[in-house]
């Protein structure tokens, strides 16, 4: 399979992206061009092609898709008509502030990271995905995969500081469940994944001094097998992946 996973420098993506890069071409997609260099070290060299890239100021159509096909055209050695079979938006940024304090480019940036770019690229893709019709006896071949947190799901606990990130988070649900009703008669399946607490930098800077119950490797054990074979059986859900509050 052609997979494109963001946010693929450290935590879930990471580990993720090197578990997926065993037997699927990978595009890993962050910031960090150096960790994404070390990604490919670690996993399986010939099948990760890393690209640095910032969704919070790059241009997607421009800049980031001409990345990825070039990429994909070169794994192949050829070049020429490029299919991506799963997109996972992972990547996020979280600006924990009281509500008095967040200013609106807080606001700004976590929706231009985690719901605006995840929209946009989305869209950009689709076009590279399997989106033929089908019928009620076949089954969605293709899969974007949202990454979500617990805090946006509706009627969960919630957290002081947290508004701009776990608003973003419920607003890509929704998002995701939209696009399952607008594409069900598609070869693409949406669904998300809402974790709750997995043992990565962002869990620290959110909860300082919490333990996870779930490390990052267990956390890209599942996302790799769901995000590679859960088309098959899901679409529109949101799979809530918690074992503890938070
Ligand atoms: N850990 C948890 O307990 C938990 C709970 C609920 C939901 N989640 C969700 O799980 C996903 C992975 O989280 P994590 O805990 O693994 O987080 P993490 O360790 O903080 O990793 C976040 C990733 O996103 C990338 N990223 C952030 N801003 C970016 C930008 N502007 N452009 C491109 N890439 C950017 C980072 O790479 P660079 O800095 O190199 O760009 C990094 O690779 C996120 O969607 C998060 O919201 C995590």
């Amino acid at each position: 399979m052609n997979i494109i996973i963001t946010g693929a420098s450290r935590g879930i993506g990471y580990e993720t992206a090197k578990l997926l890069s065993a037997e699927h071409n990978v595009i890993a997609i962050a910031r960090s061009s150096d960790k994404l260099e070390q990604l490919k070290k670690e996993g399986n060299s010939k099948n990760i092609f890393p690209i640095a890239f910032d969704f919070e100021k790059g241009n997607i159509k421009q800049n980031l898709i001409p990345e990825i096909i070039s990429s994909l055209s070169q794994g192949r050695g050829t070049e020429g008509e490029v299919a991506i079979d799963v997109l996972i938006n992972n990547a996020a940024a979280l600006i924990k502030k009281p509500f008095e304090e967040i200013t609106q480019a807080d606001f700004e940036k976590v929706y231009r990271v985690n719901l605006f770019s995840i929209a946009e690229l989305t869209q950009a893709i689709f076009p590279l995905m399997n989106h033929a019709g089908r019928d009620f006896k076949s089954r969605p071949t293709s899969h974007v995969l949202n990454i979500a947190s617990m805090g946006g799901v509706q009627g969960s606990v919630k957290f002081p500081g947290l508004s701009a990130y776990s608003s973003s988070k419920g607003a890509l649900i929704t998002l995701t469940e939209c696009l399952a009703e607008e594409f069900k008669d598609k070869q693409i399946a949406f669904n998300a994944i809402a974790f709750g607490a997995v043992q990565t930098e962002m869990l620290a800077e959110a909860f300082p001094g919490f333990k996870a119950p779930i490390t990052a490797k267990e956390a890209a054990e599942f996302v790799a097998q769901f995000a590679t074979t859960g088309q098959k059986y899901f679409n529109g859900k949101i799979l809530q992946m918690a074992l503890s509050t938070p």
